[in-house]
């Protein structure tokens, strides 16, 4: 093994360990090097999601974090090119925001159920449904989609940015359950309208939020049973989850956060036990970061769409220029507002 993998791997195995096979290790972390050198010389930037699986974590992102912090660290970059290691949601977003840049996605089929839930033409009839209302669009959507719309959001300030608003009534889209967990922090309320050409005009008297059927396939397996079942064991277990959870999942738990947030959480808490209800790699490495903390799995949620990132195909990205993420212009200029807003309120 050359003297850089051997570095990689150890420092892996400092982490790595009790979660990930030596010679998964041992193999990486020569995939890493060769990563390593192409980042060099490419001028390139990693950014990694929580998300990633933890070899790859633990490795070569220059960068890791929730969608909002790499959203942050994608409009602020000065390389020529960024490789995004997360969804195409994501990488777009990168692009919206920093245009100059070649911005690259190792899979090009890396979704999300959350984006293909809606079109930017469902905006549009949202909008001609309730004229002046303004639109609040997660930033887990596609760029045509973030065009429509007044301001962006993500886990970490939707309540934020639908409270800077100020207005009484507000469009947010597509997260059903995201709408619902914000309808109860902000004490609104949130409808689901139809939107065929029979359906009748919703009267905004007693409507606080209009909300889309979207939902995360992976957030929506969790259930109040599963948080009942471990209670029962473990009486004093700190239930997190993610407010991509169904709004009854979020109440029964002890803490509801965006990525960053929950981890942040199980670093600052004295809790004996902890149960991070989202998606399982982010276990996995919080698990890794925190060896002096228990941490109950209820590992059966991979995102799938995450789960295509792979190093192999990190490495080939940047060998081949793939897979590369272009927004039209005129889109981008108009999604880059509503982006940027967000961006701006913090
Ligand atoms: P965060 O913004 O909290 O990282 O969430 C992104 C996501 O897709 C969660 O499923
Ligand atoms: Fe989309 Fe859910 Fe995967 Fe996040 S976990 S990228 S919301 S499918």
């Amino acid at each position: 093994m050359n003297p850089e993998a051997q570095l990689l791997y150890e420092d892996m195995k400092t982490h790595l360990a009790k979660l990930v096979p030596d010679v998964e290790l041992y193999y990486k972390s020569e995939i890493a090097v060769e990563i390593n050198a192409l980042k060099k010389e490419r001028n390139a930037i990693i950014l990694g999601h929580n998300y990633m699986e933890p070899v790859l974590f633990y490795s070569i992102p220059d960068f890791k974090g929730d969608s909002l912090d790499l959203s942050r660290k994608a409009a602020s970059t000065d390389k020529d090119v960024i490789v995004f290691c997360g969804v195409k949601f994501m990488a777009e977003t990168a692009k919206i925001l920093n245009p100059s840049k070649k911005v690259l996605l190792p899979a090009s089929k890396a979704g999300c159920s959350l984006a293909e839930s809606i079109t930017a033409e469902d905006v549009r009839a949202l909008k001609r449904k309730y004229p002046g209302v303004p639109v609040v669009t997660y930033v887990n959507t596609y760029a045509d989609v973030k065009a429509e719309s007044d301001i962006c959001c993500t886990s970490g300030n939707a309540i934020a940015v639908v409270e800077s608003l100020h207005t009484d009534t507000v469009i947010f889209l597509p997260d059903q359950y995201l709408a619902g967990n914000v309808a109860r922090e902000t004490g609104k309320h949130v409808i689901f309208p139809s939107l065929g050409a029979e359906s009748l005009p919703d009267t905004l008297l007693d409507v606080q939020m209009v909300g889309w059927k979207g939902k995360c396939e992976v957030h929506d397996k969790f259930t109040v049973e599963d948080i009942r079942a471990i209670r029962e064991q473990f009486p004093d277990v700190a239930v997190l989850t993610h407010p991509e959870c169904p709004p009854e999942v979020v109440a029964a738990a002890d803490y509801s956060g965006s990525t960053n947030a929950m981890i942040k959480y199980v670093q600052q808490s004295q809790a004996p036990h902890f149960l991070v209800l989202t998606e399982c790699s982010m276990g996995d490495n919080i698990a890794a970061a925190n060896p002096d903390k228990d941490l109950l799995r209820l590992c059966m949620v991979r995102c799938p769409h995450m789960n295509m990132i792979t190093m192999e195909n990190v490495r080939d990205s940047l060998l081949h220029d793939r897979y590369v993420i272009d927004v039209p212009e005129d889109i981008r200029v108009r999604a880059f507002k509503a982006v940027d807003r967000m961006i701006k309120i913090g």
